[in-house]
């Protein structure tokens, strides 16, 4: 018997709750010598932008004792290479694909979303990076406040019908609120967490490792903060969360389901081997069997806090 890994995210149906995260896994097409990307639930995309971005300047990566620091800043290939060269090459995966977007204001968030819209190609869904710390203008505006996830949602919900993923930062006091505003705002789902706002220094030279001082901290060191995350969000709104953060193997993901994640992201991880995700779907397989489990979908939500 083959378990049913099926879940949904709003109106999409995943074949499994493995997707890749945006910034992690190229455009995708990157990753397919590595393994077949069709065995994913979905591949993110890349940040991208109306125009294209060189990013910040390097070093932009750092490594630290559980995870990686970056501050790539963006870089991407701007929104009409994307739709010409990156877009196509993804259509022929049995995969999601689910194209990550980002503008310096909420007309740039529109204009790339129209342009995408546009396009006679297969998108699934958006993830909206409301969220990246490494952007001088402050990409993260979009969710430190409330009011300002809430007006940009209800712009772009108004420019299409595909589902609209609300990428959240942790850096911010109540992540509960800015879930609860995207929400109402109409977006059909978040994905939570982006990078932790984190430093290295070099002690011997005196200076930061990365050239923009501070970066974004990911990997299994942040595990902990997107569970907790997760968990605040699923106690302050009822759409499906997609769970971000130090996931590395199919146990850290029932984690993340039991917590309150339909789906997750699999990130710095594909840095360190990069058919990991195709491992843990089929590991999530091997569990459901051992396990007696019909549908991974039942264990969302399922944590036992009586203790
Ligand atoms: C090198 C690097 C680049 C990233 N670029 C993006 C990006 O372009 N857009 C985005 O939404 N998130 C980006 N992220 C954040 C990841 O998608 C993810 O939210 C974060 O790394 C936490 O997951 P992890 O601990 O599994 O890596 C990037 C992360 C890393 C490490």
């Amino acid at each position: 018997m083959s378990a049913d890994l099926r879940v949904s995210i709003g109106s999409l149906t995943l074949n499994n709750p493995v997707l890749v995260a945006s910034g992690t896994f190229g455009y995708g097409e990157e990753f397919a010598p590595y393994f077949d990307l069709s065995v994913l639930g979905g591949v993110v995309t890349k940040t991208i932008t109306l125009e294209p971005r060189a990013g910040n300047p390097p070093p932009r990566i750092a490594e630290t004792a559980a995870g990686m620091l970056n501050s790539i800043g963006l870089a991407n290939v701007g929104v009409e290479v994307f739709v010409r060269e990156k877009l196509p090459a993804l259509q022929r995966y049995s995969t999601a694909i689910i194209v990550n977007i980002a503008g310096r204001s909420a007309d740039e968030f529109k204009a790339v979303l129209r342009r995408l819209e546009e396009c006679d190609l297969r998108i699934d869904g958006y993830e909206l990076n409301y969220s990246c710390p490494n952007v001088k203008e402050g990409g993260m505006a979009f969710s430190a406040r409330p009011d300002v996830a809430y007006e940009v949602t209800v712009a772009l919900r108004k420019e299409t019908t595909r589902p609209l993923i609300a990428k959240l930062t942790p850096n911010v006091t109540r992540i509960g609120e800015i879930a609860r505003a995207v929400a109402e705002a109409g977006a059909d789902a978040v994905s939570a967490i982006n990078t932790l706002v984190g430093m290295a220094v070099d002690h011997r030279t005196r200076t930061p490792k990365l050239a923009t001082v501070v970066g974004g901290l990911s990997g299994p060191a942040i595990k902990p903060v997107a569970l907790a995350k997760v968990w605040e969000i699923k106690n302050a709104v009822s759409i499906p969360i997609i769970g971000v953060g130090g996931i590395q193997n199919y146990e850290d993901v029932l984690e993340f389901m039991l917590v309150g994640a339909s789906a997750v992201q699999v990130g710095t991880a594909n840095f360190v081997t990069p058919d990991c995700a195709a491992r843990i779907v089929r590991d999530l397989e091997s569990y459901c069997d051992r396990e007696g489990i019909d549908r991974l979908a039942d264990l969302v939500g399922r944590l036992n806090v009586e203790c």
